[in-house]
């Protein structure tokens, strides 16, 4: 069991209350007078997130209360296991949502301890019988599996460690592993992620997971995460504020593993497929160059026209292979462009589809999940920007104009078009701390992605 909660019944757990804003002076009018009077004397302020701590007849803490706003309450929760005192704390039994709001005190206990020792313990919520548990544990303990990948630096974390990772993982939940590693990748026809990788001491890989192969009935679905375990931009080399959080740029094989957790925690009936590519995309004698031309995994000729593009390429190897399977749904995730954060901000993750109907339901419900999606346009004019003189495709577009689409066609070239494809780029980290989201690593359209499938693919 996470620390931050607990299945332990106290008497003296202490009941918190949510009061939005505009009920609040409705609500006041219902409490004691001494209740009344300590919340005027120590200010509390009907505004959002403003927390007041009551005590009871013996000075001992006997209540909490939580001014929240209409708009953006979703987070306030997330403030209070690491700023109340450490004590056993419920939600009050009329409380609305009190599953959403377990997850988000989950998610905002959470504290990255493996270099640092935690600077203090979170305060535990009482889950009562009547809640959920697989549901906010799984969706917590996913979260913080992909905060914590995403959170380890690349020297503890390189492509053979991620690998051991995901073996470690796939032993964990029955999934079938394979790997593909170094000079085999050009064996079986990934030169792509060879190319990518072929710089590093830390040989580059394709993991391969499998879980519930078996009943021709159940939908297929292949994830595919981007696994960079670190992006210097090659010799197209990164400035240092641009290459400072490339350790993070295994987000989308970190998000990945993470969904792929949800489904089989929740066994949904789902036959599912994992491919990772990792690659650490280094500096040395025999990196891959600008100029350079390699025959992908589908045939295409690839120029290199810039070798800081090169989650594009690693990925285009992953769906072109998983193509060949033809499942049902293919979804790749990836930290890919800056052009993506320059677009929509750091928070909103861009969505690419060949498929409106998913597409569209599935930003319903991410709206419905407060976990955002924005889709933006695969506008297959602006193709021709990826022409190449030599080869039948250049990775880099030829401006950086509108550099989010043009690596999402990119990546289109290399999925057939009936198959259902959705294409995320997102920032997989939170620049700073807020309630429920610290600083740093991030998991983002996990819980949306997951409650749509639940409900749209079975
Ligand atoms: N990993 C980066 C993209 C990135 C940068 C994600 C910053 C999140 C924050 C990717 O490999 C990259 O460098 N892309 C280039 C592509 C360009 C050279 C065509 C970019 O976006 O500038
Ligand atoms: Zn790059
Ligand atoms: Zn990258």
């Amino acid at each position: 069991m996470l620390n931050c909660f607990t299945t332990q019944k106290s008497t003296h757990s202490i009941p918190i209350s949510f009061v939005k804003q505009k009920d609040f002076p409705a609500w006041l009018k219902k409490q004691t007078l001494t209740f009344q009077n300590w919340l005027s004397c120590n200010g509390h302020k009907n505004e959002p997130g403003f927390v007041s701590l009551i005590p009871g007849e013996n000075h001992k803490l006997a209540q909490v209360v939580v001014s929240l706003s209409d708009l953006n309450a979703f987070w306030n929760p997330g403030a209070l296991p690491l700023t109340l005192p450490e004590a056993t704390y419920h939600f009050s039994e009329d409380e609305k949502d009190p599953e959403t709001k377990a997850i988000i005190w989950g998610l905002g206990a959470y504290q990255f301890s493996q270099y640092k020792k935690p600077l203090r313990q979170a305060a535990k919520l009482f889950l009562p019988k009547s809640y959920d548990h697989n549901h906010i544990i799984n969706t917590v303990e996913s979260i913080y599996m992909v905060r914590d990948l995403i959170n380890v630096p690349t020297d503890d974390l390189g492509p053979s460690e991620f690998a051991k990772f995901a073996k470690d993982f796939a032993k964990e939940f029955k999934m079938d592993f394979k790997q593909i590693v170094g000079k085999d990748l050009l064996k079986q026809n990934f030169p792509l992620i060879y190319a990518v990788g072929r710089a590093s001491d830390d040989e580059p890989r394709l993991i391969d997971l499998r879980w519930n192969k078996s009943s021709k009935k159940k939908k297929k679905l292949t994830l595919i995460g981007k696994g960079i375990c670190f992006d210097t931009g090659g010799l197209d080399l990164k400035n240092s504020s641009a290459m400072l959080l490339m350790k993070k740029d295994m987000g989308g094989a970190a998000h990945v593993l993470g969904l792929a957790r949800m489904i089989m925690s929740a066994n949904l009936p789902i036959e599912l497929r994992v491919l990772i590519p990792l690659a650490e995309n280094a500096v040395s004698g025999n990196a891959y160059r600008p100029g350079d031309v390699i025959k992908s995994h589908k045939g295409l000729t690839v120029e290199i026209g810039n070798t800081d593009a090169e989650g594009r390429l690693v990925l285009a190897d992953a769906l072109a292979y998983a193509a060949t399977e033809n499942p049902d749904l293919m979804i790749d995730i990836a930290t890919l462009t800056g052009a993506a954060r320059i677009a929509l901000g750091t928070d909103l993750p861009a969505l690419f589809s060949n498929h409106d109907a998913f597409a569209e339901t599935l930003i319903k419900e991410a709206q419905q999940q407060n976990d955002p999606i924005w889709r933006l346009p695969l506008f297959s004019a602006y193709k021709e920007s990826l022409n190449s003189v030599i080869a039948d495709i250049n990775n880099a577009g030829a401006d950086s104009y509108g550099g989010a689409i043009t690596a999402a066609l990119f990546l289109k070239e290399f999925v057939p078009d009936q198959i259902p494809w959705m294409h995320f780029d997102l920032m997989a980290w939170n620049l700073k701390p807020r309630p429920g989201r610290p600083a740093g690593g991030e998991a983002m359209a996990l819980r949306a992605l997951f409650s749509w499938l639940e409900k749209e693919i079975i």
